[in-house]
């Protein structure tokens, strides 16, 4: 169901100490009144301790990846399987730091998208051009062959469990963010191409925008019709950043 989502993805930072220390500042200083889903995404080894220390909170844990197979021979692997054993119920899959350095191709990530689904796990799936596709006009067609290649042979039911994250790559980690109008004319054309091929559901997809969102720029960003929230990875690192940005929603 469409909903709005604060997600922090933590990419590889912080330790065992520092998850410890941030959810425990995170659950203390948690904007109350919201209607939100609050999100982190923590390294695979501090998945468990962020679930035992969320426990009694309405915050979730996501992972960062996992892998396609349910099991076996895959050295420095994490199975849906292992995910759910410590309580992770949400996978974020198709990142452009995994496309871009670990080859994730889009064949690959509808396999990994349907073991996740099998295994009834939430997917945040990730889009988004690079800047030479926004130079070149090519940027709606690059992510609609994404949203193609990786989503559009599922069932109707399986959308129930899908969440999109629209990042333009030219905006991650760089202090450069889409502009409102450019953040919501891709979540608008999204929602278009899942409509196009499955109808009226689209309405209920929840559609997040990443990249550079800051305290700062939050509240415009999020104030678009078709976006519902965001995937912060740098402003998600410390909790004054991060509970701002949650309170901007
Ligand atoms: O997953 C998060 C995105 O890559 C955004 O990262 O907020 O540091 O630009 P950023």
């Amino acid at each position: 169901m469409r909903h709005k989502v604060i997600a922090g993805n933590w990419k590889m930072h912080k330790n065992a100490a520092e998850t410890t220390t941030f959810l425990n500042d995170l659950v203390n200083n948690m904007p109350t009144g919201k209607e939100v889903e609050v999100m982190v995404a923590p390294a695979f080894t501090n998945l468990m301790l962020a679930t035992q220390i969320l426990e009694d909170t309405n915050i979730t844990v996501a992972a960062q990846n996992m892998h396609q197979a349910e099991g076996g021979a895959f050295t420095g692997e994490i199975s849906a399987d292992m995910l759910k054993s410590v309580g992770v119920e949400t996978v974020i899959l198709g990142h452009s730091e995994r496309r871009q350095y670990f080859k994730e191709t889009p064949a690959l990530l509808a396999n990994k998208v349907d073991t996740a689904l099998r295994h009834k796990m939430r997917v945040i799936f990730c889009v988004g051009e690079e800047l030479k596709d926004r130079k070149s006009k090519q940027f709606q067609n690059v992510v609609f062959y994404q949203l193609k290649d990786s989503l559009f042979h599922l069932p109707k039911e399986a959308w129930e469990n899908i969440i999109i994250a629209y990042e333009p790559v030219w905006a991650i980690g760089t202090g450069e963010t889409a502009t409102p109008e450019q953040a919501q004319e891709m979540h608008q054309f999204i929602r278009e191409q899942i409509a196009h091929h499955y109808g009226s559901l689209a309405n209920n997809v929840t559609i997040l925008y990443g990249g550079s969102v800051k305290p700062d720029n939050a509240q415009t960003i999020f104030s678009q019709p078709d976006v519902d929230g965001g995937l912060i990875g740098g402003a998600a690192l410390n909790t004054t950043d991060f509970t701002a940005i949650i309170n901007a929603i």
